[in-house]
């Protein structure tokens, strides 16, 4: 997993429970002396074990955390590669375009990223559904990916997770209901 996405968990970590709270999480988690470069590449087992402990110490499933995470590294991530989002009008279209655009443009920028296969299909107006697969199993970072695309567009987003590989599946479905304000 490359460093943009710890630095992500970095700053949340830091904002709601202060530089002591991620020094220990780095501590226990962490080689001596890790600082996390964006474009550097860190082991997978790390992102986990930050995360286990994160949802151990606020008492909430992993799966909450790694949502909660998902929504604020999409503005984290967009904050860094502001030309990506400047290539979409709406939440339809970027939900659309996460495979063949955002992670397309992420492949050129970052040396050999490890990224998800997506494909997002139009069912109707206002529906997609959105198939994920990738070894690492992060589909719940992915719904809070999708609810900070929401947020940001201002629209309404609610997410069915009809099939997920934590079950044994190839791939998640997520069903996509989007909408109004
Ligand atoms: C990695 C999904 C938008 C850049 C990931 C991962 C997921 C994901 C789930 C974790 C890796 C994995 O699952 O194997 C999504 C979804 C998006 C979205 C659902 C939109 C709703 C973006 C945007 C950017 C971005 C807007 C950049 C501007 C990255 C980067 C990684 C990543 C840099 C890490 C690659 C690595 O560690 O090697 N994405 N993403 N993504 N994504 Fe996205
Ligand atoms: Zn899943």
């Amino acid at each position: 997993m490359k460093g943009v996405v710890f630095r992500g968990l970095e700053e949340l970590v830091i904002k709601n429970q202060g530089m002591s709270a991620w020094e220990a999480l780095l501590d226990k988690h962490a080689p001596q002396n890790r600082v996390y470069v964006s474009a550097q590449s860190y082991p997978d087992e790390e992102l986990f074990a930050l995360a286990n402990e994160v949802a151990e110490i606020l008492d909430k499933p992993l799966t909450d955390v790694l949502r909660l995470f998902g929504e604020y590294l999409f503005g984290y991530l967009t904050e860094r590669h502001q030309g990506i989002l400047q290539q979409f009008s709406d939440f339809q279209s970027l939900i659309l375009g996460i495979d063949s655009v955002i992670h397309t443009e992420v492949a050129k920028l970052y040396h050999e990223p490890n990224l998800p296969t997506i494909n997002s299909q139009q069912l109707e107006d206002g529906r997609i559904l959105l198939r994920y697969s990738s070894r690492r199993k992060l589909c719940f970072c992915a719904e809070g990916l999708i609810y900070g695309a929401g947020a940001h567009y201002g629209v309404k987003t609610k997410i069915e997770h009809m099939q997920c590989m934590h079950d044994g599946y190839e791939q998640c479905h997520l069903l996509l209901t989007f909408g109004g304000n």
